[in-house]
């Protein structure tokens, strides 16, 4: 296993289980906008066959379950494996989850209509995204799709500016690079160094055979920390996906999160 899918495995193996991305029953500010698009694009999905790509604890193969997909569910740790599994039987839903990497999985050729991830590429080196994207490509049926929303990160001096302020989020927190916490923050930080910008993510699926287009979103997210009320991040993530198109066009450099939409 290389470095970073043993450092990957070890941090989702060990995190606290208290520690979901679905806290008491909402989700974590930066996922929100990742349920917003979520629902958004996959309108119709009844009786297709989806593959959630890094499932985590399971939360959106839940929904994708519920909305009437029929969902395999894959993940390097089996902790999160497990914690889907109990939430599958807890909720009544059929989800095969197995443990596996995205960028070497169980299944044959043209088995999926979709395949759909979740802020799982930016935890992949530049090596394992090559290699996911090309097992995705392989995985899907002609004409399927792949859909990502990952982290963004367009320009350099925005994101070494937004490391002085605190993310002051009980179960993501960050501190700000004037605090002495913030060396000790990048040493157990388990993100492998790499590109997040939107050039970097059309280049790795064009390279892959796909057709793709992205969405760049999620400045007015940013502000979704200020509140857990379901309905004002809804509201907030509302304003991102209708007024942001109609902004100056360099506001690619200051989106929060990419919508990948590959077909293949
Ligand atoms: C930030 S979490 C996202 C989980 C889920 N998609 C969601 O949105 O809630 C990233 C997940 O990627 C998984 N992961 C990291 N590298 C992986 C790999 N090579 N293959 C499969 N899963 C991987 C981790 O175990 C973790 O569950």
């Amino acid at each position: 296993m290389s470095t970073n899918k043993s450092k990957q495995k070890d941090r989702y193996d060990n995190k606290p289980r208290e520690e979901s991305y679905w806290v008491e029953g909402i989700p974590m500010p930066h996922f929100y906008p990742n349920l917003y698009v979520f629902r958004k694009l996959l309108k119709d999905i009844r009786g297709k066959k989806i593959l959630d790509f890094g499932c985590g604890c399971g939360q959106f193969s839940y929904l994708l379950s519920s909305m009437g997909a029929d969902v395999t569910a894959i993940d390097l740790s089996e902790k999160n494996i497990e914690d889907l599994k109990k939430l599958a039987k807890n909720r009544q839903v059929d989800i095969l989850a197995q443990v596996a990497s995205v960028d070497n999985c169980p299944f044959s050729d043209e088995s999926f209509d979709i395949i759909f991830g979740s802020a799982i590429l930016h935890h992949l080196d530049l090596d394992e995204e090559r290699k996911a994207c090309q097992e995705a490509f392989r995985l899907l049926k002609k004409g399927g799709r792949a859909i990502f929303i990952e982290p963004l990160q367009n320009a350099v001096w925005f994101k070494e500016l937004i490391q002085y302020v605190p993310v002051r989020d009980k179960y993501n927190p960050r501190p700000s690079r004037l605090s002495p916490e913030y060396e000790k923050y990048l040493l157990e930080h388990h993100h492998p160094d790499r590109p997040l910008t939107s050039r970097h993510f059309i280049e790795v699926f064009r390279q892959s055979g796909y057709d793709v287009k992205v969405k760049e979103m999620g400045i007015f997210n940013r502000l979704d920390r200020l509140t857990r009320n379901f309905f004002m991040r809804r509201l907030i993530c509302s304003l991102d996906y209708y007024v942001l198109q109609y902004l100056v066009p360099f506001r690619k450099k200051f989106c929060r999160n990419i919508v990948i939409m590959a077909t293949k």
